[in-house]
């Protein structure tokens, strides 16, 4: 059995899952987010989401930065003590079994490309997240390259996240046609860029979609997650299962 373990900015989710499905085999458990949200603190609460399941083989776990052979490399949205941490090592030793860290984006990315609303796909598909940041994910022909960080594009001299994340539609009040307007702008901008035959959204905005997509006109087609709040916990075991 494999644990997938999605570590956010409110929540640390994990649950026991099923590779061969994608699907959850038990409900998943929350804990809050420990403030602050150090190395010490994730830490103990990724083990204790972890010892909530009992016996497992392995355990794939999210990051909300870029992550390089287990080793966190940025922290723009999390406690600076993560910088240069040593992720899957801290982890492997708290939980006790072998951890598999990967971007957080990276993984809900994985989870669609291979069950989702990625299903299937050829060509350049990307998957972006709206959330606290925003998160990307770039594949060809269903092989994943990791760590891009499209959120941080520059739009009009400011960080993307900066603009149009689901933090800042919340914290600036924008209502949703304000912000899908923030969205095809910066959907315009990955356009130019990288040209993908297939944009999927992702993140806590993928279930709202009735209230933006049809406000969103650019030349890609454009659909929304299907795996929703779970993506990055199935995509983490799909990670760690290798
Ligand atoms: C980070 C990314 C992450 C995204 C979503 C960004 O600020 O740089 O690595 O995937 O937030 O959490």
């Amino acid at each position: 059995m494999i644990i997938g373990i999605d570590i956010g900015g409110s929540g640390i989710k994990g649950a026991p899952v099923d590779v061969s499905t994608g699907t959850l085999s038990a409900e998943r458990y929350r804990v809050e987010t420990p403030s602050p949200a150090n190395v010490t603190n994730i830490t103990t609460a990724v083990r204790q989401v972890v010892e909530r399941f009992g016996a497992t083989d392995r355990v794939g776990v999210t990051f909300p930065g870029v992550v390089v052979g287990g080793v966190a490399k940025t922290a723009a949205n999390v406690d600076i003590s993560w910088l240069e941490a040593p992720v899957a090592k801290l982890l492997s030793a708290a939980v006790d079994r072998p951890a598999t860290v990967l971007n957080d984006a990276d993984a809900a990315g994985i989870a669609e490309i291979t069950f989702g609303a990625g299903k299937g796909k050829s060509g350049v598909v990307v998957l972006l997240t709206f959330g606290t940041g925003i998160g990307s994910a770039v594949f060809l022909d269903g092989r994943l390259l990791p760590n891009t960080e499209l959120g941080h594009l520059e739009i009009r001299g400011k960080d993307a996240e900066e603009r149009a994340s689901d933090r800042i539609r919340e914290t600036k009040e924008l209502d949703w046609s304000q912000w899908a307007l923030r969205l095809e702008e910066y959907l315009r901008h990955v356009e130019r860029l990288i040209q993908p035959d297939l944009i999927v959204i992702g993140g806590g905005v993928s279930k709202k979609r009735d209230k933006y997509l049809h406000l969103i006109d650019v030349r890609t087609p454009v659909v929304t997650a299907s795996l929703q709040n779970n993506a990055g916990i199935i995509g983490a075991a799909i990670a760690a299962a290798g």
